[in-house]
């Protein structure tokens, strides 16, 4: 089934915190000089029209990036965490918000690559087009559940990627997690992020997290938004999302004080009926 297209969530709450990190670990690999490979296991069109297109139906945006916009436009540099202030120099532009390729394309340098898939066939034509100058960037209409163990592990023996289905059929999370273990099985070392959403009426989101964090023994960690009233179903069957969140495997350890700083920060911008939070496994340095 191909009925998700990413354009209705643009810049909500979910994309907020998901590509807060993802810049910050996009970030931090560039810290290091040697080139690494950026895959987007399900990659959507690139970059999302606010106004006029199919985000302006359910103007998610508008309680994500826009009132976090909204509420840091007087907030010194000084007073918010470096990771927001980076996530948010790349959405300044008030007409158009970033997908994760965009933000990928934006941080990489020219020796980096970038691998997406993107299986609608509207969303892969927009991505490709998006990308279609950029020498450093492939795009692959296919499954990405199916694409990245053919991609680890990469010669750089350095990588980020990142999982991000929509999770329309219970398929996908079944996916995701067979996904992931042949993944690590291939390449332990690599960055994985992992997003999962939180429904109201449904655990499948809470199940696949625990699973996810069950099935590695390396350093990894879990880290979650509540951006709505988890008493309150809204629309569809699932009743609507109340949050989502990130499992992260092999994080950057740099992220513990980040997430540390940024979390309550975004909660008291956006945030919903209670706080979300994160649980940091250093298995590989306990004492830590
Ligand atoms: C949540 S959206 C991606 C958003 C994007 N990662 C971002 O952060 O900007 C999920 C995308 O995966 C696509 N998709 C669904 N199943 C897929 C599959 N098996 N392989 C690749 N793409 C898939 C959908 O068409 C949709 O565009």
């Amino acid at each position: 089934m191909l009925g998700y297209r990413h354009a209705f969530h643009a810049g909500g709450g979910a994309d907020v915190l998901k590509h807060a990190i993802l810049v910050f670990c996009l970030k931090y690999l560039c810290q290091k000089e040697k080139a690494f490979l950026y895959i987007d296991t399900h990659a959507g069109a690139g970059s999302y029209a606010l106004a006029g297109g199919y985000a302006e139906q359910n103007k998610e945006w508008k309680t994500g990036a826009a009132k976090l916009m909204e509420k840091t436009e007087k907030t010194k540099q000084s007073e918010m965490s470096l990771a927001l202030y980076d996530y948010l120099s790349y959405i300044k532009t008030p007409a158009t918000y970033p997908g994760s390729p965009a933000l990928a394309q934006k941080i990489l340098r020219p020796y980096d690559r970038i691998v997406c898939y993107e299986k609608h066939p509207a969303d892969f034509l927009l991505l490709r087009e998006f990308l279609s100058h950029d020498c450093r960037a492939e795009v692959r209409n296919a499954d990405g559940f199916e694409g990245l163990k053919s991609l680890l592990p990469p010669p750089s023996r350095r990588a980020c990627v990142l999982i991000d289905p929509s999770y329309e059929t219970q398929d996908d999370y079944k996916k995701t997690v067979s996904a992931v273990m042949e993944a690590l099985r291939r390449f332990p070392t690599g960055l994985y992020l992992v997003w999962h959403p939180l429904f109201v009426l449904d655990d499948a989101g809470e199940t696949l997290r625990d699973n996810l964090m069950a099935l590695y023994s390396g350093n990894q960690c879990r880290v979650e938004l509540i951006t709505g009233d988890k008493r309150h179903a809204i629309g569809t069957k699932r009743g609507g999302l109340y949050g989502s969140g990130l499992v992260i495997y092999n994080p950057p350890w740099t992220l513990k004080a980040a997430l540390e700083e940024t979390l309550p920060f975004l909660t008291r911008c956006i945030g919903g009926d209670h706080a979300g939070g994160f649980q940091w496994i250093d298995r590989r340095n306990p004492a830590q």
